[in-house]
């Protein structure tokens, strides 16, 4: 029977156009989930091209695993994509040393969201759990272990919150009786520990449980370390394309690929050039959905996709 993975690829076709797809190249989804933006990038490769589909999510992995069986040209792997040079190096059997072009699609899958025994969601009652992978820390350890300090600056840097304080103080107090299970529970404490003006608009948990997950995920640390390691990993000419949902991602991407295309920094009065650096990557235009994208998938309209294009070496 094939397991039902709801997930609606965002900036689907402005993310394939980005990758340049050749049919013999090399391509990795690293963040393969229910395997939409595969199977597009499938459809642009000819019998020479090869797609690595990797997830940390072993859910993802028996959906991808269903959608692809049989499918020649497909190695699919369950790693953190952080690991992109381990993956990579264990592939020279299959004549994979470089990429032509690398996507990732950050954050958490509609499927992830909506399984609520995941606890990724404040809108149903589930253990707190939140890891995308199954393992190590969970939103319990975190929300029951960490020090009121501790919380308050995951909550403040990760969700930018501005009650980051009082809810940390709110869930150090109540952890006090009892360890807190539930995401219920979490929601409760979150809104009792805002004033009432701050809890009109978007749901007041939001903020904080984009945080926890975070930090739960280590999502900024390995989506940087994943930029770094892949540079390398890209054939001249490859893309790296990714689609961020929240500010803090999308800063440390612009960033990072603002760095890399930095060319020369002598001073300008300098006759030559004596740094010798030159831009590793050229940068593209940065895109958002469409409206019509965002009509059909409120989930897309926080999207942007950024793509880099690596220079000769
Ligand atoms: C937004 S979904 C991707 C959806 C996919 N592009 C599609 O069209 O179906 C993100 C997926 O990336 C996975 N993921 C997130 N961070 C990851 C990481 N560091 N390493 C590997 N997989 C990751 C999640 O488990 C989730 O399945």
């Amino acid at each position: 029977m094939t397991m039902s993975f709801n997930h609606t690829s965002v900036l689907l076709q402005e993310s394939i156009d980005s990758l340049h797809i050749q049919p013999g190249g090399v391509y990795m989804d690293g963040t393969a989930g229910g395997g939409g933006h595969c199977a597009a990038i499938l459809e642009h490769l000819g019998s020479a091209g090869k797609l690595i589909c990797v997830d940390q999510d072993p859910a993802a992995l028996e959906v991808l695993a269903q959608r692809f069986v049989g499918v020649p040209n497909i190695k699919i792997i369950h790693n953190n994509f952080s690991n992109i040079k381990t993956i990579i190096s264990g592939l020279s059997e299959w004549g994979v040393t470089r990429l032509d072009g690398l996507l990732l699609d950050i954050g958490v899958s509609s499927y992830q969201l909506d399984t609520a025994q995941r606890g990724f969601s404040y809108h149903a009652d589930a253990p707190l759990d939140m890891r995308m992978s199954g393992e190590g820390m969970s939103a319990r350890d975190v929300v029951n272990t960490y020090s009121e300090q501790e919380l308050s600056a995951v909550i403040f840097r990760y969700g930018e919150e501005k009650f980051a304080r009082s809810i940390a103080a709110g869930i150090v107090r109540a952890r006090q009786s009892a360890p807190i299970e539930t995401t219920g529970e979490l929601v409760e404490i979150i809104k009792a520990s805002m004033p009432a003006a701050a809890k009109r608009g978007a749901h007041p948990a939001r903020r904080t449980f984009q945080a926890i997950r975070i930090e739960v995920n280590r999502e900024l640390e390995v989506l940087e370390k994943a930029l770094d390691d892949a540079l390398p990993c890209m054939n001249e000419g490859g893309v790296i394309s990714v689609i961020t949902f929240h500010s803090l991602e999308d800063r440390l991407v612009k960033n990072k690929f603002r760095e890399w295309a930095q060319g020369c920094t002598c001073p300008k009065d300098f006759p030559v050039c004596v740094c010798g650096k030159k831009p590793r990557v050229k940068v593209c235009k940065v895109l958002s959905p469409s409206p019509a994208e965002i009509e059909n998938n409120n989930r897309s309209r926080s999207a942007r996709l950024r793509s880099a294009i690596k220079c000769a070496e």
